[in-house]
């Protein structure tokens, strides 16, 4: 079996609304596909975290080294795509365009095998698995404290066991936003903050302090991904788990932030992090140190399918009746294109989404969604 080709699929759909992050402006939705094509016919699909025009080139540039390899041997193909740009790569796009590459790999093996690529990475241990609902975005032209209350209530009210809102605009601000939610969605529902690294040191711990008061399970980015000192600090001055790992890319990425403590939840990201090879290590890298893992999920239903393909195969830690089970992101922002791209949709059902059990990331690309979302040419 010989990889004859790869194509790259962009996808853009220009929003009414613009939102924003803490460090992030969002005026349309841009996600980038990675399709790998075998002399047999076989098709696998990836798709790459982060900006889709740099993972574009970057995928294309990969395939100097891709083109005639065998897509089974997929250690090997990521061992030689990494060590070919090690010298000047090793994290970032290189890592991004990487990991869209790798699962289109596992796609293609589980195809192959006829298997879910959760039986190939060692059983599932669960069929579905319970989702929190991504978003309260500041959205443009509203009043953010009414709107994400409004919002959060409405996730709750779909079933969703848990929301996680974005904060790192202005911490008396975000403190307001934290109060409503949680008057907004009860007692019972969890909660967590995503500050998107848009705090320093001062303000993520004076904002963790008082944000304990509302029950908050984990403060996500607090500071920027480089500061791991200041990582540390935050965890050690204020007393809600601290979360992180969206931009750390592979095994050498995540060793420090794992050995030196600096998280309590590691978030790798499937399509960042180095793809299903990687993904792997780094969990297994995070029970040896006792860190949690919660995947990063931001992306379309390819992204999601191979998620919850991974999530289904992750081994409970601690082994123990009643395990913790792992629970996955579900960005609930708007993305016409999120779902479409699939044939079958990879929905939540009252809060839980169900593994898709075909071969592979268990889905069927629909190309007429592809067409229709491919960026227009300007007149
Ligand atoms: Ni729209
Ligand atoms: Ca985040």
């Amino acid at each position: 079996m010989k990889i004859v080709a790869v194509h790259t699929h962009l996808l853009e759909h220009r929003l009414d609304v613009a939102f924003e992050s803490a460090s992030m402006r969002f005026d349309r939705r841009v996600h980038l596909l990675v399709e790998v094509v075998c002399d047999d016919g076989t098709i696998g699909w990836g798709e790459c975290l982060g900006p889709a025009g740099p993972n574009r080139a970057m995928v294309q540039a990969y395939c100097q080294w891709l083109i005639g390899m065998n897509p089974l041997e997929t250690e090997k193909i990521w061992a030689t795509l990494y060590n070919a740009l090690r010298d000047q790569g090793q994290r970032g796009i290189a890592a991004t365009a990487l990991s869209g590459i790798d699962i289109a790999l596992w796609d293609i093996k589980g195809k192959r095998y006829n298997v879910p690529v959760s039986t190939l990475l060692g059983g599932r241990f669960r069929d579905r698995v319970r989702a929190y609902a991504t978003g309260s975005f500041k959205r443009d032209g509203v009043d953010r404290v009414e709107d994400n209350a409004l919002e959060t209530a409405g996730h709750v009210q779909a079933g969703f066991h848990a929301v996680k809102i974005k904060i790192g605009f202005d911490p008396a601000e975000d403190l307001r936003v934290i109060a409503a939610v949680r008057d907004a969605i009860g007692p019972q529902a969890r909660l967590m903050i995503d500050a998107n690294h848009g705090y320093d040191v001062i303000e993520a711990v004076r904002v963790g302090n008082a944000a304990a008061d509302y029950g908050v399970d984990w403060f996500e980015e607090p500071v920027i991904p480089e500061q791991l000192d200041a990582y540390r600090e935050v965890r050690a001055r204020q007393p809600i788990p601290v979360a992180g790992g969206e931009t750390w890319h592979t095994r050498w990425g995540f060793r420090e932030p794992i050995q030196t403590r600096a998280i309590d939840i590691a978030q790798p990201d499937l399509c960042g992090v180095g793809g299903f090879t990687e993904a792997k290590r780094v969990c297994d890298l995070a029970t040896l140190h006792g860190v949690r893992v919660v995947p990063h999920v931001w992306g379309t239903a390819v992204h999601i399918a191979a998620a919850l393909q991974f999530m289904s195969a992750m081994v409970p830690d601690p082994v123990r009746n009643n395990p913790i089970e792992p629970i996955m992101e579900f960005d609930r922002t708007h993305n016409p294109f999120r779902q479409a791209v699939a044939m079958q949709p990879v929905e939540h059902d009252n809060g839980w989404v169900t593994v898709p059990d075909g071969p592979g990331l268990g889905i069927e690309i629909n190309r007429d969604a592809l067409r229709e979302f491919a960026p227009k040419e300007m007149p």
